[in-house]
């Protein structure tokens, strides 16, 4: 019996060590020390032996029954063990794993010029307002004393949509709008885009950006145009930034001039973003034509008023050293993601 008892000890540690999981090592167990088991069956025998044999067996019994059950319960622990650590490993976050990036979008550059341009103009008292893409005849040209035979619409090469119908070529429009609406002091911007039959290459577009400024009050004079148009160039560009008021044309407009400011690139020496000239044109202005005025019900012994159209493409442009005006309105992510 005693060989049995260490035959089956032996067989147990054995089978032991072959186990691979929770249940076989359950199965096991039941197998050797369960109510049906190996070793029940063995002390079943018990009442054969002698008197003096019994405890022997017996103590040898309950030893044998020890160490199966320590060497479950350790092998037990072990495929725990095991099991947490495959979890842990099948779980684990690999942190050099690239991440997921939020896309975050943009103001395109040309919003964010204007965004500048808007706060200039209104911590000096300018109203923002607002003007139809699609115009009339009347307030596109004829309303700004360009009649219909006049030759300065050939300086516009205009998208008719009717007879009288047009895509606006100018921002100018607002300025005949707001005087019928609106009566002076009247001090206004207007932002918008405009559109001209041109061809496109690296300084022309079909489709471009305008933003007008109209100013009409008693006693305006050429001084206060530039004053304001002075301080707007130095605001945007710098204050070291120099301005030239150069004496033009505008039909709408006596008398006329165009503002350059000295090149921000290269100091007035000349460059590429100035065409060696020094100077960048930026605006068209003048004193409001008499006849404009009286057009719009507003008498010019009274009063009187300067405008400006600002080029903001140009303004743009400049500022951020683009080279070609086609890269504002393509849209193309990798060029609008550098602002
Ligand atoms: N509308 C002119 C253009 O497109 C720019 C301009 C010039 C606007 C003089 C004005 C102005 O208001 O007074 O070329």
């Amino acid at each position: 019996m005693k060989e049995k008892l260490q035959a089956i000890l032996q067989e147990a540690l054995t089978a032991t060590q072959s186990v691979q999981t929770q249940q076989e090592a359950e199965e096991l167990k039941v197998r050797y020390l369960g109510k049906k088991g190996e070793l029940t069956a063995i002390l079943k025998q018990m009442g054969s032996l002698s008197a003096e044999e019994r405890p022997v067996v017996g103590q040898m019994a309950n030893e044998v029954r020890a160490q199966i059950e320590t060497a479950v319960r350790e092998k037990l622990e072990i495929i725990k063990e095991k099991a947490i650590e495959q979890k842990l490993a099948a779980e684990a976050l690999d942190i050099t794993m690239p991440g997921k990036s939020n896309k975050q979008g943009r103001l395109h550059p040309l919003n964010t010029v204007l965004d500048d341009l808007i706060d200039i103009f209104q911590s000096m008292g300018f109203d923002v307002v607002d003007g139809p893409e699609v115009e009339t005849d009347y307030y596109n040209f004829e309303a700004l004393n360009v009649p219909a035979d006049h030759p300065a619409r050939d300086m516009q090469d205009t998208f008719y949509l009717g007879e009288n119908l047009l895509l606006r070529t100018q921002t100018s429009a607002a300025q005949i709008r707001t005087m019928k609406k609106r009566k002076p002091p009247i001090r206004i911007i207007c932002p918008g885009r405009v559109f001209r039959a041109d061809e496109v290459d690296a300084t022309h577009s079909p489709v471009f950006h305008q933003v007008e400024g109209l100013v009409v009050d008693k006693g305006i004079t050429m001084c206060d145009l530039k004053g304001t148009l002075e301080q707007f160039a130095h605001e945007i560009y710098g204050p070291e930034t120099k301005v030239k008021f150069r004496p033009s044309f505008f039909p709408f407009t006596e008398p006329s001039v165009e503002v350059d400011v000295s090149c921000s690139e290269c100091g007035g020496k000349g460059c590429r973003v100035c065409k060696g000239s020094g100077w960048i044109e930026i605006l068209g202005a003048g004193m409001v034509h008499p006849h404009v005025l009286s057009e719009c019900g507003i008498d010019p012994e009274e009063y009187s008023g300067f405008a400006f159209g600002i080029g903001l493409d140009r303004l743009t442009t400049t500022r951020y050293k683009i080279s070609d005006i086609r890269l504002l309105f393509e849209n193309d992510i990798r060029f609008l993601e550098q602002f």
